[in-house]
């Protein structure tokens, strides 16, 4: 049904906005709602009732980024019944397509980079059809308002942005540019800021967050010592950061595993293959031995740490051996927890010219590597039952007096606790684990 007219002099305008991919969306996603909050927006999770929505896509693969026409599809129709309704696609299709999304969908108003989001506000006021992906000379974080909707307990922080590694099948160097850090003064303060509105957990962010090395007050800072610094907020329970490159796993990055209490046992360290041609031919200039052997230096330090992965099947070239090979580094490591996908050619990237494996033997390949994963993941998710172990709440649970929240292994927790609140600290002991979840009895509260 639609809305009774109001008078716009008094009703806040309403921004509904949907994020595909990866964290990074997620976070840039919050960004731009604050950025058009200080214009009057106040977001909505109800599309029909939007003055403006906002698709912040993902490219990464085909998929992904087709998404992005099947919903322009449906707007379509909304737009023909909301005739005042801007349509606006951010993100990494807007970036690799540019004005050719304008041609190709006549009810896009807007379209603007991952670099350039902060100029959302002009352009909306400049109103007419406009582009921009320009990778600008201001730092967008600079401009944009600073951060005051947080959605509970956890929240991102991007650091990092950027990829300088071109992995022969990936898109984001070209969408999202060149390798950027953030200064560690600001990330500090943003930090600080969000722990203020009670934030206790805090994922740093990057496409390759473990290559940061932003500018310090006696130089530039790698991860580690960033991490350091950001444990030292009181109030800050916890810290992670996502997504790493093997390459760049420096020692004392490794140390701080051993060393940092506030830093998670939870490592996502992509590897891709565990053969050493399909490695070499998706440049990714590591072996498998050398993923294999920063494992274990890794857990020397952290025994009980969870590591997490990605993995592409059916690469150009892959073979059967090749594809052993991966289910044998798989076999030897024992992921908790892994993303897995078919390989998708991406226009523009080296290997995007090379050719294909059949469908149904990368199908096939991803089927076996994935019911592999998953064996693995129960066991690891099995073996906490006994374990004592901290939980954050997130929210409350399905079932009346429970609470739903994530361990510091990222798995996610069910505790019958009446007086629980959303924040909160807790100890409890794991008493059973489902297919996605744990279960838990409360032991004691953590100030
Ligand atoms: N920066 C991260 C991940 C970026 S994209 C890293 O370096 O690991 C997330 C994952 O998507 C990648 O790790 C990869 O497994 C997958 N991916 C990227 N391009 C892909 C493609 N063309 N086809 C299939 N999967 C892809
Ligand atoms: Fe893509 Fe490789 Fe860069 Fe990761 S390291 S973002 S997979 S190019
Ligand atoms: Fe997708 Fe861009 Fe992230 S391509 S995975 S939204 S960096």
């Amino acid at each position: 049904m639609p809305e009774p007219e109001t008078p716009q002099t008094t009703a806040a305008k309403k921004l509904f906005v949907k994020t595909y991919g990866c964290q990074m969306n997620v976070y840039d996603s919050e960004r731009m709602a604050e950025a058009m909050g200080a214009e009057g927006y106040v977001t909505t999770d109800v599309v029909e009732d939007a003055d403006m929505v906002l698709l912040n896509t993902c490219h990464i693969r085909e998929k992904a980024s087709e998404k992005l026409y099947s919903d322009l599809g449906r707007l379509r129709a909304l737009k023909a019944d909301r005739p005042g309704l801007k349509v606006g696609v951010a993100g990494c299709v807007a970036q690799a397509e540019g004005a050719e999304i304008l041609r190709r969908s006549p009810v896009v108003d807007l379209v603007v980079g991952p670099q350039s989001y902060h100029r959302l506000p002009q352009m909306v006021a400049a109103g007419g059809r406009q582009v921009d992906t320009e990778f600008p000379v201001e730092d967008k974080f600079s401009v944009l308002p600073e951060r005051k909707v947080t959605r509970g307990p956890a929240a991102f922080l991007t650091v990092q942005e950027g990829c300088d590694k071109f992995c022969a099948f990936c898109v984001v160097p070209y969408t999202r540019g060149a390798e950027v850090s953030r200064p560690v003064a600001r990330l500090l303060d943003e930090a600080r800021g969000l722990v203020a509105q009670g934030v206790r957990e805090i994922t740093l962010l990057g496409q390759n967050v473990n290559a940061y090395h932003g500018a310090g007050p006696t130089g530039a800072m790698g991860l580690a010592a960033l991490l350091r610094e950001m444990a030292k907020i009181d109030g800050l329970a916890r810290l992670r950061y996502t997504t790493s490159h093997p390459n760049d796993m420096e020692d004392d990055l490794i140390a701080a595993h051993g060393d940092l209490p506030q830093l998670s046992p939870y490592l996502h360290l992509p590897v891709q293959s565990g053969s050493d041609r399909i490695l070499k031919a998706m440049n990714r200039k590591h072996t498998a031995e050398a993923y294999l052997r920063l494992i274990e230096r890794i857990r020397a330090v952290r025994p009980d740490i969870l590591v997490s992965s990605d993995f592409i099947v059916g690469f150009p070239g892959e073979t059967d051996r090749d594809f052993q090979d991966t289910m044998d580094l798989i076999r030897t490591v024992g992921f908790g927890a892994a993303f897995s996908f078919k390989y998708s050619a991406r226009p523009g990237t080296p290997a995007a010219e090379r050719a294909p494996v059949a469908v149904e033997i990368a199908d096939a390949r991803l089927q076996e590597l994935q019911a592999l994963i998953a064996t693995q993941q129960r066991a690891v998710q099995e073996a906490m039952v006994g374990r004592e172990v901290t939980v954050i709440y997130e929210k409350s649970g399905r079932l009346p007096g429970q609470m739903v929240g994530k361990s510091d292994h990222l798995h996610a927790v069910h505790v019958q606790d009446p007086e629980g609140q959303i924040g909160q600290l807790v100890r409890v002991r794991v008493s059973a684990s489902a297919s996605n979840s744990l279960a838990a009895n409360l032991l004691s509260r953590i100030p």
